[in-house]
């Protein structure tokens, strides 16, 4: 949305490494624009209109050792400006300027491993080193190593497995390094980026303030006059689309909140409240909690239960949205990680784990243009865009809530009081949570209702009710997950209120699988 090329642009060129996204957040972390291409669209030609200032070359599966092993155009190495090569990127930048690569002897190196410095210093590695022991953790991943330099190139960093840790050719600006400093186990790879942007002479010019009012020059350009609708989920990402958009164009934005009797205990007053009270936003609340609900009895496989919401979702949202006379753009929550184009090198489309529910579709079938003012953000900067929008934090800060809503937190057949329970222990285990001061902690925290009653006592009385299960974890994009080890205290604690509180439970269970084997929602 921010027109791109008035900013110093860096270009991360991607071999398919599983890590690649994250260079790209450590480089928007400051306040850097950059892009993620696959190596495949890098072509001179492209080159020369993006105008990198900086260039990185990710890490991949491939060997350069293999045929037709992918590289750069040369022209890469002719810009003038910095390269920064990982891993497979070092390799690649090894052989192409004529250094050689030796094929892994079966023995990848794979995990942490430290680094110590040469005689020699680098500017990319100020700032390191500066520990007691002298020495920087790092993180491998790599089964070819370089074997001989390539002319110009220097070794300034060394491990007991890598003696090709960090090498550079100084003069040119050129820099190869076999580890990954983008992850989490490089403690100090924010430093690495840091150096090799000042090297490069970025001003760090990429702020949500500047991005803010260059997404709404660039929506009232794309919209005029004209009309736009959104779909509002109650989630950060269309929320925060919403209140960009209607700075924009005011009353040109009409949202439309589609019901579905599935939300959270007080979401939906709460997303009406604050688009249509405090925001005054045009605001259409379609209460279909009786014909999702309708639609769904009887149903308990997951997918099916995913397909009816889905299909349903886009009928209503339809048919609302063909009440607003002359509407032509759809507004979407789209963000950059949904928009980048990943290499895929088995070629063949990834096992569907799961239907997601969105809108996607929808525009083709009302013949709707897009409006998708968050494309090239991360889900951190989208919050921090919201808190430049003066979204309230509360807000700002929620667990992300799946489009298909309690019913994937209810397995088996869904039935209204069966949700009642739900939303009660949902809201108590959340309360629990905040009052203990761990929202913030945790990427995502539910409870899932089990299609299944034990016996318990209370008081003199037996009891036959639901178990429920909590499921709390931490992720950075929801990809991957840890449960969140709470203690058994707060377990105890919370297992208490909730079965005193909640008529319709007598047991709880703590959910403690990792994603994967297992995923975040239980369906
Ligand atoms: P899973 O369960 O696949 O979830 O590990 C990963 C993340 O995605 C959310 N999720 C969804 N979000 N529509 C959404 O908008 C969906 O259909 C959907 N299914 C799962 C889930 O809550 C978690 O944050």
């Amino acid at each position: 949305m921010q027109n791109p090329a008035q900013h110093d642009r860096l270009l991360i060129v991607d071999f398919g490494s599983q890590v690649t996204q994250l260079i790209a957040r450590r480089l928007r972390e400051l306040s850097v624009y950059c892009e993620i291409h696959p190596y495949q669209n890098v072509t001179e030609t492209f080159l020369d209109a993006f105008a990198p200032k900086a260039v990185i070359l990710s890490g991949g599966p491939a060997s350069v050792l293999d045929a037709n092993a992918p590289r750069p155009p040369e022209r890469v190495f002719r810009l003038g400006v910095p390269v920064l090569g990982i891993c497979y990127g070092q390799q690649v930048m090894m052989d192409m300027l004529g250094g050689r690569v030796t094929r892994g002897d079966g023995t990848a190196e794979f995990g942490r491993a430290y680094v110590s410095p040469s005689e020699e210093r680098l500017p990319l590695l100020d700032g390191w080193f500066a520990g007691e022991d002298g020495r920087e953790q790092v993180w491998m991943s790599h089964g070819d190593h370089v074997s001989a330099l390539a002319p110009g190139f220097k070794v300034y960093g060394t491990s007991p497995n890598a003696p090709f840790a960090v090498t550079a050719d100084a003069d040119r600006n050129f820099f190869a390094v076999q580890f990954h400093p983008e992850v989490h186990h490089t403690p100090n790879g924010r430093k690495l980026y840091e150096n090799f942007v000042r090297l490069a002479g970025f001003t760090g010019d990429w702020t949500m303030a500047a991005y803010r009012d260059e997404a709404i020059r660039q929506i009232r350009e794309q919209v005029g006059d004209r009309k736009v609708i959104c779909g509002l989920s109650g989630g950060v990402d269309s929320a925060v689309a919403a209140v960009l958009i209607h700075e924009a164009i005011g009353d040109q934005l009409t949202c439309v909140f589609v019901d579905h009797g599935l939300l959270r205990q007080g979401e939906a007053d709460e997303v009406v409240t604050m688009f249509r009270d405090h925001y005054n936003i045009p605001l259409i609340h379609a209460n279909e909690a009786e014909l999702f609900l309708g639609q769904l009895e009887g149903v308990s496989d997951p997918e099916q239960k995913r397909k009816t919401i889905g299909r349903l979702f886009i009928d209503v949202f339809q048919r609302h949205a063909g009440d607003i006379e002359g509407a032509e753009f759809l507004a979407q929550g789209t963000l950059y990680p949904d928009v980048i184009e990943s290499v895929s090198f088995s070629g063949g489309p990834s096992v569907t784990i799961k239907s997601h529910h969105n809108v996607g579709g929808l525009p083709e079938k009302m013949g709707l243009k897009l409006v998708e003012p968050l494309r090239e953000l991360f889900k951190d900067e989208v919050r921090a865009l919201g808190r430049e929008l003066g979204l309230p934090q509360g807000f700002i800060g929620r667990h992300p809530f799946p489009g298909p809503g309690l019913a994937i937190r209810c397995p088996g057949e869904i039935t209204r009081d069966k949700l009642e329970i739900l939303r009660k222990a949902d809201a108590i285990y959340i309360d629990q949570i905040r009052r203990h001061g761990l929202y913030d902690e945790i990427w995502q925290a539910f409870v899932a209702i089990l299609p299944v009653r034990t016996v318990g006592v209370m008081g003199d009385g037996r009891t036959y009710d639901y178990a429920c299960a909590l499921r709390a974890v931490t992720s950075v994009d929801g990809m991957t997950a840890d449960t969140y080890p709470f203690t058994h205290d707060f377990l105890g604690e919370t297992a208490t209120r909730i079965i005193n509180e909640v008529k319709g439970i007598n047991r709880v269970t703590y959910d403690v699988t990792s994603k994967p084997p297992g995923t975040i929602e239980w369906e």
